[in-house]
């Protein structure tokens, strides 16, 4: 069956379902209506057994089409999501779930905002893509925005966190030549510079193999060694050991979250970050923070460096930044972006007008004051709410987080709870080894979808955890 003709049905159901709700309301003032009441109530009732019959099956045909299909590098539940609003989701059988996950925080605004879909379908409909051999007006504003309102200079755009984290590779390895007085294009000295990259436990940097090269898990990168080589790893929050290896010379740039999102919802300290930006001075690297997860306004603040006063060299970006829509961009220091020239590096798809619009109108929305004085105060109680109804279970060790990216760690693997939040209706994710319950819903939710969250995590882990 098509899609198309699923959703017509599944839309004819949902009305259906809806239309027994005020017949029965009415009914008491009637006499005749109970019998009409019933009559409609049973068509209602068949309608929806036949569009949970359709649901299963439509379900079972997208499951099973997309093991024969797809590259199978994704494990999925069997699920099929058809439509969200705001922070809920519904699936092909009309279930409701609350999205605490925000695909892997990305939906900023959840699902369907107005503002985002004016800004989409305007944009859509007078240019999509031109590619970077012209200028648009979307990918200026956008630059201008986020040149505002941080520290850098200039922004690169890419399509993705990890492409972001790539960009910089090759910026911090173009500058280690200029700043060693070398011909950035003389194959001969390539190498008589600083060259390595340092990187730390616990860290994610993306997929491809120079983000790989400095992302912690063994397990994402041993099938396709050899990596980018010259990448360094230190213990995260180890100054000491960041002191040992950083090096004029030798290191040509830094790469760090100053809070970690996949490893774990890891915050670093004020301290450990200054301690790498004083290390980085002293030995003409490049401090690089990847905010891919965190910028934006997660946190509480614009970018998640802002919580420690500290300011890198360059930053990366992606996730939430255009609302769903794919999207990275490096912001960096004009001495950075000074090495860079004309056909250095680029995309074809990376800035373009659709992106970059719909881009403007989330940046516009989360910049805002009073929004991410809200994500404070909403990460604030949804903390607060988890540790009230977790409080007591032994198997619950830490809450922590800033802003609206939360971590539950746990004294075993978080799986078997996310899937039975997920049964509840609570779509959570997990992090670091697997033990830790993340929680980065859209930065939107509701208070009340928040108090429902830290309810039904609560139960759920009183049944789950062991
Ligand atoms: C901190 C961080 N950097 C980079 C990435 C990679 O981003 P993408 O999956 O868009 O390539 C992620 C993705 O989770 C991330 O959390």
């Amino acid at each position: 069956m098509h899609v198309v003709a699923a959703t017509a049905l599944l839309g004819q159901a949902s009305s259906l379902r809806g239309a027994a709700v005020p017949c029965n309301a009415k009914a008491a003032n009637s006499k005749s209506r109970p019998r009409v009441c019933r009559v409609l109530a049973t068509a209602a009732a068949e309608k929806q057994a036949e569009a949970g019959t359709f649901a299963d099956d439509f379900t079972k045909e997208i499951v099973e089409e997309e093991k024969k299909y797809i590259l199978q590098t994704y494990a999925r539940p069997d699920i099929v999501f058809t439509n969200g609003e705001g922070a809920r989701m519904w699936d092909a059988h009309g279930k409701e779930y609350l999205d605490f996950s925000a695909g892997i925080a990305v939906n900023a605004l959840g699902h369907g905002d107005p503002r985002w879909l004016e800004a989409v379908t305007e944009q859509a409909g007078v240019l999509s893509h031109v590619s970077n051999l012209f200028h648009t007006a979307p990918q200026v504003k956008l630059a201008k925005r986020l040149v505002e309102s941080s520290f850098a200079d200039r922004v690169f755009y890419a399509n993705t966190g990890t492409e972001a984290n790539e960009a910089a590779i090759k910026f911090a390895r173009k500058y280690a030549k200029v700043k060693a007085g070398l011909d950035p294009y003389n194959a001969d000295t390539a190498l008589e510079c600083a060259t390595e990259i340092v990187s730390f436990t616990g860290s994610f940097h993306g997929r491809t193999m120079g983000s790989l090269a400095l992302t912690y898990k063994d397990q994402y990168k041993t099938p396709f060694q050899p990596v980018m080589p010259g990448s360094v790893m230190v213990p995260y929050m180890d100054l000491e050991a960041a002191r040992g290896v950083i090096k004029k010379g030798k290191t040509a740039a830094v790469f760090v979250e100053p809070i970690q999102g996949e490893g774990g919802i890891n915050p670093a300290s004020q301290e450990f970050l200054q301690g790498l930006r004083q290390l980085c001075d002293e030995a003409d690297a490049l401090l690089v923070f990847d905010e891919v997860q965190v910028g934006l306004g997660r946190t509480g603040k614009l970018w998640g460096h802002e919580h420690h006063g500290v300011s890198p060299d360059m930053m990366s970006l992606a996730k939430p930044l255009a609302g769903g829509l794919p999207i990275g961009a490096v912001l960096l220091k004009e001495h950075v972006a000074a090495v860079m020239a004309p056909g250095d590096h680029g995309s074809t798809f990376a800035g373009n007008p659709l992106v970059c619009h719909a881009a403007c109108t989330v940046f516009d929305i989360i910049s805002d004051p009073e929004f991410l004085a809200g994500v404070t105060r909403k990460g604030e109680l949804l903390r607060s709410g988890l540790r009230a109804a977790l409080e007591g279970n032994p198997h619950v060790q830490e809450v922590r987080g800033l802003g609206l990216i939360c971590g539950v760690q746990l004294d075993q693997m978080a799986g078997p709870l996310v899937t039975a939040a997920r049964d509840r209706g609570i779509i959570v994710i997990t992090a670091g080894k697997g033990d830790i319950v993340r929680l980065v819903p859209p930065l939107v939710v509701s208070e009340e979808e928040i108090e429902k969250c830290c309810k039904v995590l609560g139960e759920v882990a009183k049944e789950v955890l062991k």
